[in-house]
């Protein structure tokens, strides 16, 4: 049995104490730790770090742990591996100095705010030779790893197009709490829907169905004040709805629209539809419809007669073949695989920067109203 000290920095907030703490470190020490291809056995240390000592002390207490500070520095002396889930605002200046301090990285997406302080980690990563990864949880869901399925085994032909449909109503904070925090919705705290969601689109797209080749987007701010944790309103300067069309290498043509201002009519909260020569699916989180080209309906266009097919009945439910476990977990397991015996692991931070990189290139095609061509990093 091995040891590792993790530094947890932001595992107050939503994402690192849910999906990081509680739903994948400690269920991996829950489960007997990390199983190595020699069958040593990993148990993970987490190393509690943030701004509230309280706060602290209490996710510990709840959780039989007994390691935490306010100190960064402190903690990193301790640690082999650094993971952040901070407010993205917060990211870069830690995470830098944890790469200093020659610790290895895992960080939420995005690593940066802007393209250049992306490249800047993945280059200061790359210097000082220490592993890095960016989390991108989408691609071990489900209904991600179905599609993946799909596409693997031919089912499509040849891939046409993607249809991204994102979102969810986010209430306002007035009559009815907000169930996000306040900073997504303010620019100046680097809030923002494009930067949030088009770091995820871009590995589902590029990972799935080729690199992205060029983007329009159009972002909006639909509402524009809101009343935050305090309950005091503010202007809610950032985009919260984009509309964006994606060129595809091969011709494949992605269009995704991502809100907090729309109301649910779907079967889950994230839906691809992929249309391809020989067949078609739609898959969200968990689950995958497909549609073969021999299972087609063939409707004519008649306005004057009401409609009597019911085209959802025409789709066949991918089965499971297989037992899911939490994307998040999954990812952390193969990060981790990737330090301590040198797996591989593609989603590096030079990955998080192309991500980053789209969600610049996005606001930038929303501000001047025209499509930007995605160069090489
Ligand atoms: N992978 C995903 O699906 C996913 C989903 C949501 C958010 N995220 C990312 O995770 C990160 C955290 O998002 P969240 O929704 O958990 O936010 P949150 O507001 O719930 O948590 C943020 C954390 O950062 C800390 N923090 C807040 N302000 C800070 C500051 N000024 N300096 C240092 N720390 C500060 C908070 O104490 C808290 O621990 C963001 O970068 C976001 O983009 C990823």
């Amino acid at each position: 049995m091995r040891r590792i000290g993790v530094v947890m920095n932001g595992v107050t907030g939503r994402m690192g104490y849910r999906q990081h703490l509680v739903r994948s470190v400690l269920a991996i020490n829950e489960q007997g730790g990390l199983a190595l291809s020699d069958g040593t056995r990993v148990r993970l240390d987490p190393i509690l770090v943030g701004r509230s000592e309280a706060k602290l002390a209490e996710i510990a207490a709840r959780h039989g742990l007994t390691d935490y500070t306010t100190d960064l520095d402190a903690a990193l002396e301790r640690a082999e591996v650094y993971f952040d889930a901070q407010v993205t605002q917060a990211r870069v200046k830690s995470v830098l100095k944890a790469i200093e301090a020659g610790k290895h990285i895992y960080a939420e997406k995005p690593t940066a705010e802007s393209v250049e302080e992306a490249v800047a980690l993945a280059e200061a990563a790359a210097a000082r030779g220490v592993k890095n990864g960016v989390v991108q949880d989408k691609l071990f869901l489900p209904g991600l790893l179905k599609l993946k399925r799909l596409i693997d085994g031919g089912f499509f032909g040849r891939i046409l197009s993607v249809r991204g449909e994102f979102g969810y109503w986010v209430f306002e904070g007035d009559w009815q709490e907000a169930q996000r925090p306040s900073w997504n919705y303010r620019a100046e705290d680097g809030g923002g829907i494009i930067l949030d969601m088009f770091p995820h689109w871009h590995y589902v797209l590029e990972n799935l169905f080729g690199r992205v080749r060029s983007v329009y987007a159009r972002a909006v701010t639909h509402i524009p004040a809101r009343v935050d944790e305090q309950g005091v309103t503010y202007d809610a300067t950032a985009d919260d709805a984009a509309y964006g069309i994606f060129e595809l290498e091969g011709g494949i043509v992605a269009q995704i629209n991502s809100s907090w201002a729309v109301r649910v009519n779907r079967d889950e909260l994230v839906e691809f539809q992929v249309d391809g020569t020989h067949g078609s699916a739609v898959a969200g989180l968990r689950n995958c419809r497909i549609q073969h080209r021999a299972g087609t309906p063939k409707p004519v266009w008649n306005p004057d007669l009401p409609v009597t097919a019911r085209f959802r009945d025409d789709w066949q439910e991918v089965p499971d073949n297989a037992e899911f476990d939490n994307g998040f977990k999954i990812q952390w397991e193969l990060f981790l695989r990737h330090v301590l015996e040198d797996a591989p692991f593609p989603y590096d931070f030079a990955a998080g920067a192309r991500g980053v990189q789209l969600a610049e290139l996005g606001l930038r095609s929303s501000a001047e109203g025209r499509r930007i061509e995605v160069t090489g990093l």
